[in-house]
């Protein structure tokens, strides 16, 4: 069974006039990978910080399990983030989008500096940035200073800060922005690492088919409100029934391949793209398709270089969902308009 340790009730955000979250319903799991998406602007970090109760919304609560709390020994029970900051601060840390460790202070001076914010005593403080500097791969870098650290360390080193304290739940807003493929890969497997030991996650990022690859559940955020919520199987699943069949072959006639007259197949081709260099075709039946393909490939003496059948990436969802959304409203806004026209004649 899901456990939430965070319940976000109803949370509506406005800024200068303007609905930047509209009636926000979700709730995080332990133990989960929970990842937000949307696009820049879709309101992202306004509501990571409200979560952590830096701002406060105009309607609605954030609650926060409270079981792991010493002093608090009734399970289950949850309480507002904005009532209860310092019990929050306890159990949660969060690495902001721009960083915020002292580029003039070392990396075990930095590490440092956090663990008395949060009141931990010298042997506790000692352990902790030992574990860190190991588990977040700056061991050599102990005494450099922040600002001399590579991108992909200054990132580490934040977070490393925001984990002084061994938090329930972390949250990361864009943690591999600006970062090489390379850099990202890393700190996606030191997210996951984070995990493994114990810690929820709460995430925004924007690189959408690598979150794919790393949360348990996935919000996508739109205009202020969240569109879906599920695994990235469960999205994929909700918002395109299609598989993708991509085949690559030689010499490559692709518009004879693609020349299908059966019925009964071409009713279960949603469309076919020739991409020159390959064939792309949207299914909800590979398995039929793909026994024309065949057939087809041995009429005109093709021979396969690849073939595989695809899920489409979380990417190519995004753009579906947002796009038809853009529709709707420009739809809605052409009505609108007649109706205002139609009234005017009258
Ligand atoms: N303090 C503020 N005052 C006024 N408007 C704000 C404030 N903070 C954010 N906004 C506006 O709210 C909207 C959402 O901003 P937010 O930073 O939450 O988006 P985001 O999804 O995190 O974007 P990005 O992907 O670029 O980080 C934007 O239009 C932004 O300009
Ligand atoms: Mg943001």
């Amino acid at each position: 069974m899901p456990s939430p340790v965070i319940k976000v009730e109803k949370v509506s955000k406005v800024f200068d006039r303007r609905i930047i979250l509209d009636n926000i319903d979700m709730e995080i799991n332990a133990g989960e990978i929970f990842g937000i998406i949307g696009a820049s602007g879709s309101g992202k970090t306004t509501l990571l910080n409200i979560i952590i109760g830096f701002i406060k919304p105009e309607t609605g609560d954030v609650m926060f399990r409270t079981e792991h709390l010493l002093d608090h020994k009734e399970s289950h029970s949850f309480r507002s983030v904005f009532k209860y900051p310092d019990e929050l601060k306890r159990i949660i840390g969060m690495a902001a989008q721009t960083p915020s460790f002292y580029t003039t202070l070392s990396v075990r001076e930095n590490l440092d500096y956090f663990g008395t914010l949060y009141g931990l005593t010298k042997d506790t403080l000692k352990a902790n940035t030992n574990t860190l500097i190991n588990l977040m791969d700056l061991q050599g870098s102990e005494g450099r200073p922040g600002k001399n650290l590579s991108g992909g360390m200054q990132r580490r080193l934040d977070m490393a800060c925001s984990l002084i304290h061994d938090p329930k739940i972390l949250i990361l807003d864009e943690p591999t922005a600006d970062l090489d493929p390379l850099l990202r890969n890393h700190i996606w497997r030191l997210v996951r690492k984070i995990n493994k030991r114990g810690t929820t996650i709460i995430l925004a990022s924007h690189h959408l088919s690598e979150l794919e690859l790393l949360c348990s559940r996935i919000a996508i955020l739109k205009e202020g409100k969240v569109l879906a919520v599920g695994t990235p199987n469960e999205i994929k699943e909700r918002f395109s029934k299609n598989e993708e069949i991509h085949l690559e072959s030689f010499p490559g006639n692709y518009d004879k391949i693609a020349d299908i007259k059966d019925k009964d197949v071409l009713k279960e081709i949603a469309k076919i793209e020739d991409k020159g260099t390959k064939l792309v075709i949207y299914t909800s039946k590979p398995e039929i398709v793909l026994n024309e393909i065949i057939k087809k490939l041995d009429q005109h003496k093709e021979t396969i270089v690849d073939l595989k059948v695809t899920k489409p990436t979380l990417d190519e969802i995004f753009i579906m969902i947002t796009e038809s959304e853009k529709d709707k409203q420009e739809e809605q806004d052409e009505e609108k308009e007649e109706i205002k026209k139609k009234q005017s004649r009258k």
